[in-house]
């Protein structure tokens, strides 16, 4: 065996959340490339659809369901119909999420409360639905943010506290789960990638930000893809609990 075969996901189900646009498109496509069939949830069931087609076009089964992961019987529902079409979860990565930039003497309850809801409280709720019928050797990869370990320019207190507090849900559900479960959790902390996330920024931020990049530019999907396959993947067998910047180095400056 090669050490790339440890990159293999043959004969895996892989849950993905915000499978309907942007990064998680780019992780749905990685896992079924590398072997895994894949179960996608967003709200957008149409763009569910053509990711089902980039799935299906690399030879995996898919299953797309409507889901609001703020909703915890959404994410049952689509833990469900995984068990139920696909016959098992190995893989989770939970990827949807909302960003937003408010002056804090300005944000609302309700928009502070909708930010922590999704990226925050759907993550657990889709961690607890998956560890209740994962098997030992799965892992949950939860998609933090560069924003969750320091500062970016912008007000971005909901997000930024969603994302630090993900960080500690990671820690806490591997210390909770490695051993006794066999179940690795770990998070990606991304910096700047183009997404329709990122097409929010006021302009000039993205440049203005490029220079405190040491690579000098933003990352490629696929390049943040590679990531996740590795920490989804026997390739990461004995990393847990820990969060992988994927970020040009940004947060090194
Ligand atoms: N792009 C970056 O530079 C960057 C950097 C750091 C971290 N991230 C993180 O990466 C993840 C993906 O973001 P992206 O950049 O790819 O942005 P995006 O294109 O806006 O994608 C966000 C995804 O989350 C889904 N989503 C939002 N609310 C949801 C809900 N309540 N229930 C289910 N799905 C929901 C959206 O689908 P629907 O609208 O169809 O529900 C969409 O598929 C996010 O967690 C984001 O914080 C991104």
């Amino acid at each position: 065996m090669s050490v790339l075969d440890l990159f293999r996901l043959d004969g895996r189900v892989a849950v993905v959340t915000g499978a309907s646009s942007g990064l998680g498109v780019a992780f749905a496509q990685a896992l079924a490339e590398a072997g895994a069939d894949v179960v996608l949830g967003a709200r957008r069931i149409d763009r569910l659809e053509e990711t089902r087609r980039l799935v299906e076009d690399a030879g995996r089964r898919a299953v797309a369901m409507r889901t609001d992961v703020a909703d915890p019987d959404d994410c049952q529902r689509l833990v469900d119909a995984a068990m139920l079409e696909l016959g098992r979860v190995d893989v989770l990565v939970n990827n949807a999420g909302v960003g937003t930039a408010v002056p804090a003497t300005r944000e609302s309850p309700e928009e502070f409360r909708r930010v922590i809801e999704v990226n925050l409280n759907g993550c657990y709720w889709m961690a607890q639905a998956c560890g209740r019928v994962m098997r030992p050797g799965s892992s949950i990869i939860n998609i933090s943010s560069v924003l969750g370990l320091t500062t970016a320019g912008l007000p971005q207190a909901a997000y930024a506290s969603s994302k630090a507090a993900l960080i500690g849900l990671t820690r806490d559900l591997a210390q909770q789960w490695t051993g006794r479960k066999g179940i690795r959790v770990n998070a990606l902390a991304p910096g700047f990638f183009a997404s329709e996330m990122t097409e929010q920024y006021p302009p000039g931020y993205l440049d203005s930000m490029q220079q405190r990049i040491p690579a000098g530019r933003q990352g490629e999907a696929a390049e943040l893809a590679a990531a996740l396959v590795f920490l989804a993947s026997d390739a990461g067998g004995y990393v847990t609990g820990q969060t992988l910047a994927v970020d040009g180095g940004l947060t090194i400056t």
